[in-house]
C-alpha cells in the first residue's frame, strides 16, 4: 500500500514538474487572451458614464458557467450610481448618501452579467449572457459582453479635463481560476459609427485591461486523458494510471456509484483555484477521457472514430472543445456530428484542428453517466507521401480538451500491426544488409 502511495506521489510530481512549461503561453493560441475595455463615454459635474466591455480573444478557451466576475479597486471614494447590461453583487455601505442611494459604494465592487432574459429596460448591446463568452472560433457573435455605468463622487475626478485626468481603478480581475490582468493602458479612443457609418463618434478616453489565462495558476494536474485502439489489434490501451491524480491519495474526491453524489456540487463561487472534480473512480482518475479508435481502412481513406467520455459528476461541460493534433489531419476529407475548423499555427503545415459540438445536439457533454459522452466520426484521405498504419502513425500527437492538454498512453504501448514483429526484423535486416552491400561497392 506505502509503495502504491509512493509511487503514486511521485507519478504526481514527474506530472507537476512539466506544468511550468505551459506556464502562460499556449504554442496553439500564442495571443490568447481577455481583454476588459474601459470607455469614458460621457462627462458631468460630478459624475460619468463608462462602457466596459470584455472579449474573449483565445481561440479555443471559452468562459464557462458561473461565468465572469469582474472586479476592481477604486482609487478614491468613486460609487457606481447605476448599471445597465450587469449588477454589482453587493451594494455596501452608502450610509454617507441621502435620498436615493448608489448602486454600489463598495471600494472593491464585483460585477457580474445579468441573466438572458433580463428586463428589456436593464439591457445594453451584448449584454446578458450570464457571464458566459464563447471562443474566438466556436461562436464569433458571443465572445463579447458589455455593460454601461454612471461613477459619481469622485475625489480625484477633475471635470472638463483631459483623459488622463480620470482616475482609472487598478487591480482589475475576473474570478476565473488561471487568469491574471495586467493594468490598465491607455489607449487610442475607441469609435462608435453612426447615421450607418457616414459618422463616427468617439470616446472621452479609452483605457485597455489585458488578462492571461496560465495552466499552472489554474491547475496542477491535468483534467483529461488519452486511450487508443485499433481494428488490427484487440488491445485497448488504457489511459495511463493515475494520469489526473491517484486514487486513494488526500485530496481526492472519487465515487462509484451516481446515487451517492453527495450535495458537494455547489462549489464555491468565488475559487480562484479549482476544486478537485468529483469523479467516477477509475484508474486515471480524470475528469474527461477521449478514446481514439482507428477504425477502418479503405483503399483510399481510413476512419477514426472519437469519443469523449465525462467522468465528472459535477459538471456538464457546455460549449466544449477539442484540439487535436495529427499529420493526416491536413488530408481531413469529412467530420461526422462535429464542428471543425484547422488551427494553422505553422502557416502551411495544417495538422492541428478544433472540434467542437453542434448547436442544440451534442455542444452539451452531459456529467457521468449513461448520457456522459459525445463522439465524431472522421474519415480522412491516405496521403500517400506519409500515411502508414506502422509505429503508431495512426495516433494523435496530441489532444486538448476545453485547452486543457490530455495526457497520453506512452509510445511504446500503442496497438500494434500484428505484422510489425516481421517489420521490425526487416528492418533491422536492412539496417545490417545496407552498409554490407556499401562496403563491399566501395571495397571493390
Ligand atoms: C489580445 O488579443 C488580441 C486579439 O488576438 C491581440 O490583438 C492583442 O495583441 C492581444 N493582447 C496582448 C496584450 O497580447
Ligand atoms: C459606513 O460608512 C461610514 C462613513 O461613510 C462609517 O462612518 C461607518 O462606520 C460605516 N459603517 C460600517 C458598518 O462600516
Ligand atoms: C493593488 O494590489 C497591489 C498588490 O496586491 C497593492 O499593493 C495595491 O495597493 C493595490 N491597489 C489598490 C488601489 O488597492
Ligand atoms: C484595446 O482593446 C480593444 C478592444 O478589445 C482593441 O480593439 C484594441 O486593439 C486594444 N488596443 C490595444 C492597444 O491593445
Ligand atoms: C470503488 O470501487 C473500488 C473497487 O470496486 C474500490 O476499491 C474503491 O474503494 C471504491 N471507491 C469508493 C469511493 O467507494
Ligand atoms: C446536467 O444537465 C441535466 C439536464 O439539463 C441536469 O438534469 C443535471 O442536473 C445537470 N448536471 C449538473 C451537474 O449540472
Ligand atoms: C489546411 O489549411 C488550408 C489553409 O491554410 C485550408 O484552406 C485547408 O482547408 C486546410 N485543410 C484541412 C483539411 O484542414
Ligand atoms: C497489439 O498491440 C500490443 C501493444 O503494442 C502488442 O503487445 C500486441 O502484441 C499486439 N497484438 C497483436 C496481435 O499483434
Amino acid at each position: 500500500m506505502g509503495l502504491v502511495l509512493m509511487l503514486g506521489l511521485i507519478m504526481t510530481l514527474c506530472l507537476v514538474s512539466f506544468a511550468p512549461l505551459s506556464y502562460g503561453y499556449d504554442p496553439l493560441d500564442p495571443n490568447g487572451n481577455i481583454t476588459i475595455k474601459w470607455d469614458i463615454m460621457k462627462s458631468e459635474d460630478t459624475s460619468y458614464d463608462v462602457k466596459v466591455s470584455l472579449f474573449n480573444y483565445q481561440l479555443f478557451r471559452h468562459v464557462e458557467p458561473p461565468g465572469w466576475r469582474l472586479s476592481w479597486t477604486w482609487i478614491g471614494d468613486e460609487v457606481i450610481w447605476n448599471m445597465f447590461g450587469a449588477e454589482a453583487t453587493l451594494q455596501g455601505n452608502c450610509s454617507r448618501f441621502k435620498g436615493q442611494l448608489p448602486h454600489s459604494c463598495e471600494k472593491q465592487p464585483v460585477i457580474v452579467d445579468l441573466l438572458p432574459g433580463a428586463p428589456y429596460n436593464m439591457q445594453v448591446a451584448n449584454c446578458c449572457k450570464g457571464g458566459i463568452l464563447s471562443s474566438l472560433i466556436q461562436d464569433p457573435s458571443k465572445y463579447g459582453a458589455g455593460f454601461l455605468m454612471t461613477v459619481g463622487a469622485a475625489s480625484t475626478f477633475d471635470a472638463g479635463h483631459a483623459p488622463s485626468a480620470y482616475s482609472i481603478p487598478a487591480n482589475f480581475t475576473v474570478k476565473l481560476p488561471g487568469y491574471t490582468c495586467g493594468p490598465p493602458l491607455e489607449v487610442a479612443p475607441s469609435r462608435f459609427p453612426s447615421d450607418s457609418g457616414r459618422r463616427w463618434t468617439q470616446a472621452i478616453g479609452t483605457w485597455n485591461v489585458t488578462c492571461i489565462f496560465s495552466q499552472f495558476r489554474a491547475s496542477l494536474t491535468p483534467k483529461c486523458c488519452v486511450s487508443l485502439s485499433a481494428f488490427y489489434n484487440s488491445t485497448i490501451v488504457p489511459c495511463p494510471t493515475c494520469s489526473c491524480r491517484c486514487q486513494g491519495l488526500p485530496g481526492t474526491r472519487c465515487t462509484n456509484s451516481s446515487s451517492k453524489v453527495p450535495s458537494l456540487l455547489q462549489l464555491p463561487h468565488d475559487a480562484t483555484e479549482e476544486l478537485p472534480p468529483l469523479v467516477s473512480c477509475s484508474q486515471h482518475m480524470c475528469p474527461i477521457k477521449v478514446h481514439w479508435h482507428v477504425k477502418q481502412s479503405y483503399r483510399e481513406y481510413w476512419r477514426v472514430k472519437v469519443t469523449i467520455s465525462n467522468f465528472n459528476f459535477a459538471k456538464n461541460y457546455s460549449q466544449w472543445s477539442l484540439v487535436m493534433q495529427h499529420p493526416n489531419l491536413r488530408s481531413l476529407t469529412q467530420v461526422f456530428s462535429f464542428n471543425y475548423k484547422p488551427l494553422d499555427q505553422h502557416g502551411t503545415i495544417n495538422d492541428t484542428g478544433i472540434f467542437w459540438g453542434i448547436q442544440y445536439y451534442n455542444d452539451m457533454l452531459m456529467h457521468s453517466g449513461d448520457d456522459g459522452n459525445v463522439q465524431t466520426e472522421i474519415l480522412l484521405n491516405k496521403d500517400a507521401t506519409m500515411f502508414t498504419f506502422r509505429e503508431g502513425w495512426a495516433f494523435p500527437r496530441k489532444i486538448s480538451f476545453n485547452g486543457d492538454e490530455c495526457v497520453m498512453p506512452p509510445p511504446e504501448k500503442y496497438p500494434r500491426l500484428p505484422s510489425s514483429a516481421h517489420t521490425t526484423s526487416f528492418f533491422r535486416f536492412t539496417l545490417l544488409i545496407i552498409p554490407c552491400i556499401l562496403f563491399l561497392m566501395f571495397a571493390f
